[in-house]
């Protein structure tokens, strides 16, 4: 099935369970995939599970120091071996025949196997694993894309938040009715800022973009901002008022708020201790994006970073996180009302566009639509590559 350059997808790719299944195996079988953070396994013996679509993998930080995405598979009978979840082990036993493996994934003991058993021949499965300025991402393929040039972008504009010595503030995991790829679709355009996110329109500059009248205002808040930002040793190769493109697949850019505001909250003032490295406010958001299922806007004092779930063809979930320095204090550095608000009023008003927009798509009447050459270029730019990924055009 072709799809239109410039126009939206026919509608079995929103639906189709066939599809869907293509899609785990073609694009998030073949990605690299945000699959937590460094600050939920700090200690060695500390793991959480990444469940996706069929697979499972355990983020295990090692008893050698190593961080590991082990397959959730008993290499005896096939048993997942740990439920979801997250906690702290020194070693990994089967429950089903107690198959002993150490946190290294090597089989350190059996019964009654018989004397020609060879433990070496049966470590856990491993998938790739990357930590990325604090952030672990995964791969389940053998042949992983090219990552490099998105770990370099990523970490100069990152590794100065610290996320690699920060604290999960508050969680929460929605389920939405549609598509995987409506969420991103949504996600990648703001020509539904005026309309639905007076809010984020309020402090940011998204909306000016394409305004005539505006771009002056915008290159002198772009110069202004590059040039403070510059000196205090932030990257400012990619400092643009929105969240366009930078890498193929992957974009990390620092964005200047409207003036006068300093963070994505909800009178975009400061509301936790700065974060990593900074010493003052005015540090901008940095915006980052990896296809298929990761976005996070970073801000002085927190991080808000989402995580794309697909659970069948028609249902989604979200998990979002804001972190905070780890040692800042609930109730007196910090109220989470404050740190979560901003956000998740952002995040509820997308949702609601993106069910009611998956309600149509399903419809007998949809046809794929056009979009917009200036507003939509972002979502074109998905779909290319979705489509090359897909491996269906
Ligand atoms: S299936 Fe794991 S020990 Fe038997
Ligand atoms: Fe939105």
């Amino acid at each position: 099935m072709k799809r239109k350059p410039g126009w939206t997808l026919e509608q079995a790719f929103y639906i189709s369970p066939e599809i869907f299944r293509d899609d785990m195996a073609g694009v998030f079988g073949q990605s690299w995939l945000f699959a937590g953070h460094q600050c939920q396994i700090p200690q060695p013996g500390d793991f959480f599970v990444y469940d996706m679509a069929r697979d499972s993998l355990v983020i295990l930080h090692g008893m050698d120091g190593v961080i590991r995405a082990l397959h959730n598979v008993c290499r005896h009978r096939g048993t997942r071996l740990c439920d979801s979840g997250s906690g702290h082990m020194d070693k990994i036993v089967c429950p089903y025949h107690q198959w002993r493996y150490d946190t290294a994934g090597t089989l350190q003991a059996t019964t009654w196997m018989g004397d020609d058993f060879d433990p070496a021949q049966f470590s856990l499965h491993q998938a790739q694993v990357r930590n990325v300025a604090g952030l672990i991402y995964v791969c389940l393929s053998d042949t992983p894309p090219d990552f490099e040039q998105a770990v370099a972008d990523l970490t100069r504009l990152l590794e100065p938040h610290g996320l690699d010595n920060a604290k999960i503030a508050y969680s929460e995991t929605y389920r939405i009715r549609g598509n995987w790829k409506l969420v991103i679709e949504n996600q990648r355009e703001c020509y539904h800022c005026p309309a639905k996110h007076k809010a984020y329109a309020k402090i940011q500059h998204d909306t000016d973009v394409h305004d005539a009248d505006k771009q002056d205002m915008l290159q002198a808040r772009v110069d202004g901002a590059r040039q403070k930002w510059t000196a205090m040793g932030l990257d400012t190769s990619h400092v643009r008022p929105d969240s366009g493109f930078s890498g193929g697949w992957w974009r990390a850019n620092r964005t200047p708020f409207r003036s006068g505001y300093v963070s994505e909250t909800m009178d975009g003032q400061q509301v936790a201790p700065l974060m990593g490295s900074f010493t003052e406010a005015d540090v901008g958001n940095a915006r980052a994006n990896t296809y298929p299922n990761f976005w996070l806007h970073a801000s002085c004092d927190h991080v808000h970073i989402v995580r794309v779930i697909p659970i069948d063809a028609e249902t989604t979930e979200l998990q979002a996180d804001w972190l905070v320095h780890a040692d800042a204090v609930e109730g007196t550095d910090y109220e989470v009302d404050a740190v979560i608000a901003f956000s998740k009023l952002v995040n509820d008003e997308d949702h609601d566009i993106v069910m009611g927009q998956a309600r149509g798509v399903g419809s007998s009447r949809y046809q794929p639509g056009p979009l917009s050459p200036v507003k939509e270029e972002m979502v074109d730019h998905f779909l290319d590559w979705y489509m090359t990924k897909q491996g269906t055009e």
